[in-house]
């Protein structure tokens, strides 16, 4: 089978196709033919070597396939299902239990970039009944965060107010989430065109964050001074000054990512006066993953995807996610 390796330290340079033979599964086990990944930011990080791996690996941590062969004492899943890949195959349920990367597929152990894998089956979950393959991909990482963002540590309910930032994987699924429960979604962007896109998927509001750098205190304005509910933080240290802005008081917000660095200030006092919930977000559980399935499969929503490349075109999919062209998702079809 045909598998991708990115070798130690990373870079688009370093990344190469190699064979591996796929071995039978053991107890516990079962052999997946993937058909699909999805890139996210994290992926990119292992790959062009921000995070490279210390030994050669296996990238991409979302994997969507089906099973063909099942090992001994699995009775989960059968010979055709259809499954979807578990970010942390540990946490199962109840409170977060794992802060590293170390068990994560991609990053601290070999992920999906290949043709076949055989992995415990507590590592897969059914995939939702009608999705394609790329669909359910996009799930694992981005569709997870936004959930647990929006589900489970302080759940949404009708009629709050969300903002998302951006056009990436978490917030496009941030802001489809959000639609579906009934809120009113207030979405921004550094692209004109993008936030034509942003309004025909539902958003009520949309903000050019590089046209108004107090794009917070604009949401704030959009609410009659309430201010927003849940905020979506992908941004870090250089957004979430405005995030904090845009905040309602006792306001939610979810710290997600990183896209501007790692470290920056932050007004203690803002944070303290309006008595935000600062919730730091490390994707999700097994249950918030069945949870989520079961929602998709009882709504229309579909995930957004970009653009698919093929499994061989690896690099060239990580520098158009670079580019920040696409908005949503960005597949591989393997
Ligand atoms: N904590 C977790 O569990 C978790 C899980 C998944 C992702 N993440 C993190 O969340 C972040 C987003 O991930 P992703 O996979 O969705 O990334 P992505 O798909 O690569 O998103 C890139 C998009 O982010 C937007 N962006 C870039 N800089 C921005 C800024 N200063 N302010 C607002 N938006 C900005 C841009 O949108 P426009 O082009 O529209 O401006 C860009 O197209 C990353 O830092 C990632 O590591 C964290």
């Amino acid at each position: 089978m045909k598998v991708i390796y990115v070798q130690p330290e990373g870079g688009f340079d370093r990344v190469t196709l190699g064979t591996l033979e796929p071995r039978a599964p053991q107890a516990g086990e079962i052999s997946v033919r993937i058909r699909a990944s999805s890139l996210n930011y994290h992926d990119y990080a292992v790959v062009s070597g921000l995070w490279g791996p210390k030994e050669p690996r296996i990238p991409l941590s979302d994997g969507a396939g089906e099973v063909i062969a099942v090992g001994p004492g699995v009775s989960t899943f059968g010979v055709g299902d259809r499954v979807v890949s578990l970010f942390f195959q540990s946490w199962v349920d109840g409170k977060p239990s794992v802060c590293d990367f170390s068990s994560v597929p991609g990053d601290g152990v070999d992920g999906f970039a290949r043709e076949v894998v055989t992995m415990p089956a507590a590592a897969f979950t059914h995939a939702p009944r009608d999705y394609t393959h790329a669909e359910s991909a996009t799930l694992t990482t981005a569709g997870l965060t936004a959930w647990r963002a929006l589900m489970s540590d302080d759940a949404l309910k009708p009629g709050d107010t969300v903002l998302v930032q951006g056009t990436g994987g978490v917030s496009i699924f941030a802001l489809q989430f959000a639609k579906m429960a009934g809120a009113t979604v207030i979405a921004t962007s550094s692209a004109q065109s993008k936030l034509e896109q942003l309004k025909a998927l539902g958003a009520d509001h949309v903000i050019n964050y590089r046209e108004h750098p107090q794009w917070g205190e604009i949401a704030r304005d959009l609410t009659h001074g309430r201010g927003v509910d849940h905020i979506i933080e992908v941004g870090g240290p250089k957004t979430l000054e405005q995030a904090m802005v845009a905040a309602r008081i006792g306001g939610h917000v979810s710290i997600i990512g990183i896209l501007t660095g790692l470290e920056g200030s932050l007004s203690v006092l803002t944070a303290i006066v309006r008595q935000l919930r600062l919730q730091g977000v490390l994707v999700g559980s097994r249950q918030h993953q069945l949870d989520m399935i079961r929602a998709l499969e009882a709504n229309p929503m579909r995930p957004v995807i970009s653009r698919t490349f093929a499994l061989e075109q690896i690099v060239e999919a990580f520098r158009f996610q670079e580019s920040n062209q696409h908005l949503g998702k960005i597949c591989l079809d393997i």
